[in-house]
Order: structure tokens, then C-alpha cells, then sequence
């Protein structure tokens, strides 16, 4: 059989001849006068096709058609008018119906209308389970892609964490400083409103913005007394070790700015380059803040930790020297929540 063909009309004559013709061109036909009955004849016989008379009593043919297309959206409506319901028959295509025929039915054009509504349903549910299909696809892509992204984040963070606490661990005494650093810098510039991809930066930066230290031999890093003049030049050559290190690893780029810059002063005087005011990035100028006041609020070897208000004032005096006096108060305004 060809396809399943519903045929509907009050008069049963017609209906009867209608099923006959459908069934001579090889469909699979069956037929009623009842329109009351259509619904459960669609659910029951699941016709790919109705053929539906428009000016039946009971039920006017836009609501049938609207009842067999929310069974089966995918059922395709022929409709069967007299010469004086064509504008009927219009209003009916605009609602989905695929054709209509003129009666007295003509078998030939009968047998066209259906085949090309079986080809045009044929199509429309190839195409959805296409879309579908491709919808599925991009989905599964999509959620490949951010698993593996999420899975490569992740092996960054655990590296850089990793790194962060060997700097520390071998800077006696500063143990926690760079994961806390990292911490209250993405603290700074989330209440800044800086976007994700900058918050990274200024994470990465801060936590290995002392990664140079690891070139810095244990006798000048771990010296109880004082530096010499020739001690103190090697030891500030650790950012540009730093900046050595990262600078060829594509996603700490930016990051590596922070750890060249770290030791820049606002007003020229700190090294390596002695950048001034807006030459130093603004992540490094928040960093530069944040970092100064994690080492006076926590302990360190040399000396005890001092209260937040204290360490506030300290940074207040060093405003427009050694900090940039726009982001001084913002800066201890977005930590205040570690004065205890
Ligand atoms: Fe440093
Ligand atoms: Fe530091």
C-alpha cells in the first residue's frame, strides 16, 4: 500500500467513491460521514492523508482541521469544496492544509493531490528528524567542548596551585601568601566589575607573581642578616626570571605582566623598568596593593602581623608614591571585611 488515506464527507456516496477511487490507485482507504467520529478514527487508523469535506454540519472544517493536526501534527489535509467555497478553502491553506480539490472529485487529480501530499509530509518529517538530528549533534558537540575545556581549567588551576605553593614554600615564611594574594585580588576587581577573562589574569598573575624567586639562589633568599648591594641586585632580577618563565605559555600571557610589573612603584621609583602611573597595568596597580597589604596582615619571620586599620594607614601614606592614589581607597574599601 502507498499510504494511508482518511476520506471524510457527509454525503456517503461520495464517500464511497472516494475510498473506491483511493484504493484502485493502490492507497490504503478508509472513509466516513461523521465528522464527530474523525478524531478517533485518526488516532485509530493514523492516516498519513485526510481528505476532508469543508461545509459539513456538526463541525466546520477549520476546527477539524485543527483537531486532526494537534493528533498528528504531521497529517496532511486535502480539502474537497464546491465552486463556491474556494475562499473558504484559501483561509484553510493558510492554516496548513497542503491542496484542495473541486467537486465533482476528478480521479486523476485525486490521485496527483495525494501522492504530492505524501511526498510533502515525507519531507516535513525527514527535515525535523534532521534538525533534530542536527540539534542533537550540536548539543553533544557543544557539551564535549566545554567538558574538555573544564577538564583543561582544571589541570591548569591544580598546576599553577601547585606552583604557587612551591614559590611559598620555598620563600620561608610566606606560606598561603600567593593562594591569598590570588584571593583578595579576584575580590578587588569582581566588585570592579571586570570581566572573567581579566579575573583570570590577575588570579594567575598573583599566584605566581614571585615564580622568579626560584632562580634566586637559597643563600641570598634564605639569609638571616641583611642583603648586600650585589645580594639585592640578583634578588630583584626575580621578576624578569619571572616573566622568563611564563612568558612563552599562551594562556599565562597576560599573566606574566603582573609578574614583571609587581615591584613597579606609581611614581618611577621600583624596578625592573621603572614604569610610572598608567605605564603599569591596572591589574598590577590593584596587585601591587593587595600583595603589600597580605604582607602586613599576616605574619612573616621578620615580623609580627599588624591590624587591617594599621596596614590601611601604612598603604594611605605610601598613596601616589608607591600606589596609585585613584585605587588606593576603592582597593581597601572592597577588603574591609578583613579588619576583625
Ligand atoms: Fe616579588
Ligand atoms: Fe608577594
Amino acid at each position: 500500500m502507498q499510504g494511508r488515506v482518511l476520506a471524510v464527507d457527509d454525503n456517503p456516496q461520495i464517500v464511497n467513491l472516494t475510498v473506491r477511487l483511493l484504493n484502485s490507485f493502490g492507497y490504503e482507504a478508509r472513509g466516513m460521514s461523521d465528522p464527530r467520529e474523525v478524531p478517533a478514527m485518526v488516532r485509530s487508523f493514523n492516516p498519513e492523508v485526510c481528505i476532508l469535506d469543508i461545509q459539513m454540519p456538526f463541525i466546520s472544517g477549520s476546527e477539524l482541521l485543527d483537531s486532526i493536526r494537534s493528533i498528528d501534527h504531521f497529517t496532511e489535509i486535502i480539502l474537497l469544496t464546491g465552486t463556491n467555497d474556494t475562499l473558504l478553502a484559501v483561509s484553510l491553506m493558510k492554516k496548513g492544509a497542503a491542496d484542495y480539490l473541486l467537486k465533482p472529485i476528478e480521479p486523476k487529480q485525486m490521485d496527483v493531490a495525494v501522492a504530492r501530499a505524501l511526498e510533502h509530509r515525507r519531507l516535513i518529517i525527514e527535515n525535523t528528524a534532521y534538525k533534530l538530528n542536527l540539534e542533537r549533534l550540536v548539543e553533544e558537540r557543544s557539551q564535549a567542548l566545554s567538558d574538555a575545556l573544564r577538564n583543561l581549567n582544571d589541570l591548569h588551576s591544580a598546576t599553577l596551585e601547585t606552583l604557587a605553593a612551591a614559590i611559598d614554600l620555598r620563600d620561608q615564611g610566606t606560606s598561603g601568601h600567593s593562594r591569598r594574594v590570588a584571593d583578595m585580588a579576584i575580590q578587588v576587581v569582581k566588585k570592579m566589575g571586570m570581566d572573567d577573562g581579566e579575573l583570570m589574569q590577575i588570579e594567575h598573575g598573583a599566584l605566581l607573581h614571585d615564580i622568579g624567586k626560584l632562580r634566586i639562589p637559597d643563600s641570598i633568599l634564605w639569609k638571616p642578616s641583611d642583603l648586600t648591594h650585589e645580594e639585592w641586585e640578583i634578588m630583584h632580577k626575580h621578576p624578569e626570571y619571572g616573566y622568563e618563565f611564563v612568558q612563552k605559555i599562551g594562556f599565562l600571557k597576560e599573566a606574566a605582566d603582573i609578574i614583571l610589573s609587581h615591584h613597579e612603584r606609581f611614581d618611577g621609583t621600583g624596578y625592573p623598568r621603572g614604569l610610572k602611573g598608567d605605564e603599569i597595568s591596572f591589574g598590577t596597580r590593584i596587585f601591587s596593593l593587595v600583595d603589600a597589604i597580605d604582607a602586613m596582615i599576616y605574619d612573616r619571620p621578620y615580623h609580627r602581623a599588624t591590624a587591617f586599620s594599621i596596614a590601611c594607614e601604612e598603604i594611605r601614606k605610601l598613596s601616589g608614591t608607591h600606589f596609585d592614589p585613584e585605587l588606593v581607597e576603592p582597593v581597601l574599601e572592597a577588603l574591609k571585611d578583613y579588619e576583625k
